[in-house]
């Protein structure tokens, strides 16, 4: 694709990876992503913010194939989706300097071997005038490594967030055109990326951001946000620190009977008005799983006992909700068992991030029972109690 212009002398560029299905060898892609990067044109100096992952690299040289000159090259954040094609672009324009955070400016020569004195460092605050139009560097750490950055071009009112308010969908559209499917796919990439770090991290780089009239959002991956106010409300909604009325139900189970439990349990939730998210894990996207966490209050885990402890899908989204720091206020532990176990003591041992109230578990020998149901619905009553007090 071709640069594409956003606003006057203003263009995106980067490329599209509808194939890609997996981040870090990790994290799903359903949909796909890109990786955006941005051509600005001043008057008098000509800026590149970001490029793209190396696997890439041959498509942005293509779209700089008309630019003869670059005068400062912008790193927003180190890592290689955007950082990646910085040698191949710093090769191309010699005369290039290399702008980053002063955090940035270490992991860039350790990741890319960048030499020093091609690097700039900016400070939190700073400008760079590049004529009849200025971008102000803000420092906005942890989004979502320590050296992150966002640039605000203050004459066109765009904030070029990099990975902050992001979103893994590759499209042939530049801007959002479909708010719900953004909405799931950036709530999606809050989760996985962003959900460790709030509490005080993000919601201090949100206040920062508030004092800036921002039209326009060009983050690094995904379309860019014409009507900012989406994504900014979303993520206000999203960094609420008291969680909502659900309950998350992630489970495997092994011949049934953790099955019948979880599924008697679900209905006894929703009978008693609290919303419930089950997860077969064997069949899950984990990325569906991490979206559920920014919201639940709950997290009951199903589990049958193999090899003398929780099945071992299971102990992953136990990891993962413990990676996470999900704001689960309460958490329980429901399964099968043949003859005997630390299931409980393991699970318990795998969240030492969620600060949590441990429900009672319910382990049950075998197929479940009618004192096994009525231990469930007692479960779902204390349940819907405690998210009422919420
Ligand atoms: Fe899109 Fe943290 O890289």
């Amino acid at each position: 694709m071709r640069p594409r212009t956003i606003k006057q002398d203003v263009y995106c560029l980067g490329a599209v990876d509808w194939d890609r299905r997996l981040f870090d060898s990790l994290i799903p892609l359903p949909d796909g992503t890109t990786y955006n990067a941005y051509l600005i044109k001043g008057s008098e100096k000509t800026v590149l913010i970001d490029t793209v992952d190396p696997e890439m690299e041959h498509i942005l040289l293509k779209q700089l194939e008309g630019t003869s000159n670059i005068d400062y090259v912008v790193s927003l954040h180190a890592e290689q989706d955007h950082s990646g094609s910085l040698p191949a672009v710093l090769e191309k324009y010699p005369e290039a300097k290399l702008i980053t955070s002063e955090k940035a400016k270490s992991m860039l020569m350790d990741l890319l071997h960048i030499s020093e004195d091609r690097i700039t460092t900016v400070k939190d605050g700073e400008t760079l005038e590049l004529g009849g139009k200025t971008l102000e560097f803000i420092y906005t750490p942890w989004v979502h490594w320590p050296e992150t950055m966002v640039a605000y071009l203050r004459e066109d009112k765009i904030l070029f967030s990099c990975d902050f308010f992001g979103s893994h969908i590759a499209s042939s559209d530049i801007f959002v055109t479909d708010e719900a499917r953004v909405y799931e796919a950036a709530k999606r990439y809050f989760a996985e990326i962003m959900l460790p770090f709030r509490g005080a991290i993000i919601e201090k780089n949100m206040d920062k951001l508030a004092k800036y009239d921002i039209h326009m959002i060009a983050p690094s991956h995904g379309q860019i946000y014409d009507n900012p106010k989406m994504i900014i409300d979303a993520y206000n909604d999203w960094l609420q620190p008291t969680p909502k009325n659900l309950v998350v139900v992630p489970y495997v189970s092994m011949h049934n009977s953790t099955k019948e439990m979880v599924e008697y349990f679900v209905s006894a939730l929703v009978e008693r008005g609290v919303e419930v998210q089950q997860f077969e894990l064997t069949g899950t996207d984990i990325g569906k799983l991490a979206i559920s966490l920014v919201d639940a209050a709950t997290i009951v885990l199903g589990t049958p006992t193999v090899l003398a402890g929780p099945h071992p899908v299971i102990a992953n989204a136990a990891f993962l909700a413990n990676a996470l720091r999900t704001k689960a206020k309460f958490v329980s532990i429901i399964g099968s068992y043949g003859w005997g176990g630390r299931t409980v003591d393991v699970l318990a041992g795998m969240i030492p991030n969620i600060k949590a109230e441990v429900l009672d578990p319910i382990l049950c020998k075998g197929k479940p029972k009618a004192d096994t149901f009525e231990k469930l619905a007692q479960l779902a009553d204390v349940i819907a109690a405690k998210h009422k007090e919420l």
